[in-house]
Order: C-alpha cells, then structure tokens, then sequence
C-alpha cells in the first residue's frame, strides 16, 4: 500500500494508542509486568486510551453478571496502582461509551461470518469453556475490539500473543470499510510487550483459571508465601544438587525483577552453590521491593476517585467516538 496516497486516511502524528482488558477479577504480576508497564511507558509521550471491555467480559460471563460492578472498580484500582495516570491517558468503560456498540452493528453488516468463524480464538474457547458460550455475541467478539479501536482511531494498540489474529481480522475489516465506502478508518497494528513471560507458581502459564497466580494486590506476606510455594526445577532435590535454571519459574521471575544478578544465580544454581531456599527468598524480596511503589499507591487511592475518573474518561472517549462514528455514517451515507 503506498502510505502518501492522499486518499489514504490521515495518521495522527502523536501515536494513538488503544488497549483494553476484560473486568473478570483481580489482576496479576504478569499482567503488571507484560501489558500496564508497557501502558505506563506509552503514557510518557503517546496519546492513550485505555479500556475497561466490560461487554466484552458479557460475551462469556452473561450468567454471572453480579460481580461485574466490583470487577470493573477492582482492575481499574489495579491500573492506578500499577501507576497508569489518568490524567496522562484517558481510561473509560467500554459500555459508556456506546457509539462502540452502533459501530459494532454497523460494521456487522460488512463482516463476512466466515471470517469471524476463522479466528483461532473461537474454536479455542469454546473448546475450552463449553458450547454453552457458542453465541451471536461471543462471534462478534474479535469485531467489537476491531470497533474498540477503530473507534478511537487507534494506530496501535499493544496486546499479548493471543490477541494478534484479532488485529489481523481488524485490519481486514477497516481496508474493506474503506474500499466499500470512504477511508475514514485507521488500520491498527499491534505490539507485543518485550518482557518475558512469568509462569505460575506451579510453572504453567500465570493465570487465575489455574490458581498459580500472583496478584497485583498480593500483600508483601502474601506474595512471599506464594514466591516460597513455586516449583523449581524437580531434578534439583537436595540443596547442593546442580539445577537447571532455563526450565524453573522462580529463574524467570529474577529475570524481570532481579536482572543485574541473574548470571550470578544461573551460574550458581547451575554448580549447586545456591539452594532454591535462598534463591526463592531472594526472588521474594526483589518482587516485594518492586511492589512496593505499587502497594504505595494502591493505599493512596480515593475509592470514591474512581468513579470520577470513569466519568471523566468516559466523556473524553465519547468525545472521539462520536467523531469518528459521524463519519463512518456519511462514508455509508445513513441519512
Ligand atoms: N480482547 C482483549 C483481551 O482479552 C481485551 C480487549 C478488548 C482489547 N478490547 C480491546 C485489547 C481493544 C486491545 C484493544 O485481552
């Protein structure tokens, strides 16, 4: 695609960014480390939009939606605490802001079912979670984040591996719009954090499905037990036995909170010197001292600030939705 034509639709210069997560309990240190520190550094110098997918969190939990409140208030304390500054980015409910939803609708209609039957995701979960989520909502779900970002005209929007065939279909829907009617839409591209994954304590993949998780809202007691309870690697038995760091969870946590001493750890765990005692006790205080400013602010926030800051958020979010959705309505000529 030649990028000057000039019908091509304009890219803001300050990057736009957009991400979003689903409302569906507390977060953890993965979270933390892969998607809101990212966020946070995007907050420096980009314009940002960040997402409480409450609808999107409907998709699978609509016969649980009790908890769907205290949810969305519980992630955004976890954002703030994770240093995410509403005055720097603009944080908002998804279902306050509802031209999402008429984009949702719109674009429906241009939105082959073939192409949404294809995303890997959702053979996937419905494989994992039961047929019962098998619904006209949960298909739409890849083209309501397309209308998530769209609708802020985002650019880029950083997503963990999982999301980038959602991206991918994004594209494809945006380059249809604009080649059936006008180009008002932006093409989004995403990023991938650089940082690496932390496994749960028992070594699969950190998430609250497998209790092997730590929370961002862990107390320093808490988080120590749990650093304590981790799996290392199962041939390394007794304290002197030489261990192998490229397979243990609590070698990948030094790695994001202890990185100036992970050759000394590798190379010791490596000839037995250091015991996985000592070793999960130093991983422990290197995550608690990161913590530390994160449990700062935690305790710092109003409660009663967060509804503010989602009015707020959710009047400058309306703000740009309206626009773009104005546009997409002249582009498709709806009187
Ligand atoms: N689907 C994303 C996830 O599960 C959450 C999400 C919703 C999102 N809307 C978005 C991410 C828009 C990026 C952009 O992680």
């Amino acid at each position: 695609m030649n990028t000057t034509d000039e019908n091509a639709p304009a890219t803001p210069v300050k990057r736009r960014i957009m991400s979003g997560m689903r409302p569906t309990g507390r977060l953890h240190i993965g979270h933390l480390f892969g998607a809101l520190s990212q966020w946070v550094e995007f907050s420096k110098n980009d314009d940002v939009f960040f997402e409480v997918a409450d609808l999107h969190a409907l998709t699978t939990a609509y016969e649980r939606t009790e908890t769907l409140r205290d949810n969305v208030r519980e992630i955004v304390l976890d954002w703030l605490a994770a240093g995410v500054d509403p005055e720097r980015s603009t944080i908002y409910v998804q279902s306050h802001v509802p031209e999402i939803s008429e984009l949702h609708l719109l674009l429906s209609m241009i939105v082959p079912i073939s192409w949404l039957e294809r995303v890997p995701t959702f053979k996937d979960q419905i494989a994992a979670l039961g047929p019962e989520i098998a619904t006209y909502g949960f298909l739409g779900y890849p083209l309501m984040q397309v209308c998530d970002i769209a609708i802020m005209r985002a650019n880029t929007v950083p997503v963990g591996k999982d999301q980038v065939s959602h991206l991918e279909l994004g594209r494809e829907i945006v380059r249809r719009f604009n080649r059936l009617y006008a180009p008002v839409l932006v093409e989004p591209q995403p990023t991938l954090s650089e940082f690496p994954d932390v496994p749960g304590t028992d070594g699969r993949k950190m998430s609250k499905s497998y209790n092997n998780q730590i929370d961002i809202a862990d107390d320093e007691a808490t988080t120590t037990k749990k650093v304590r309870s981790m799996i290392t690697d199962p041939q390394k038995v007794r304290r002197h036995d030489p261990g192998n760091p490229d397979i243990c969870p609590v070698f990948s946590l030094h790695r994001v909170v202890n990185a100036a001493r992970v050759p000394w750890i590798d190379e010791n765990c490596r000839t037995g010197a250091l015991g996985c005692v000592d070793c999960k006790a130093e991983a422990a205080e290197r995550l608690n001292a990161f913590m530390a400013p994160v449990r700062e602010r935690r305790a710092a926030i109003d409660p009663a600030g967060v509804e503010a800051i989602l009015e707020d958020g959710g009047m400058r979010a309306r703000a740009v939705a309206r626009d773009t959705l104005a546009d997409v309505k002249s582009a498709m000529n709806l009187p």
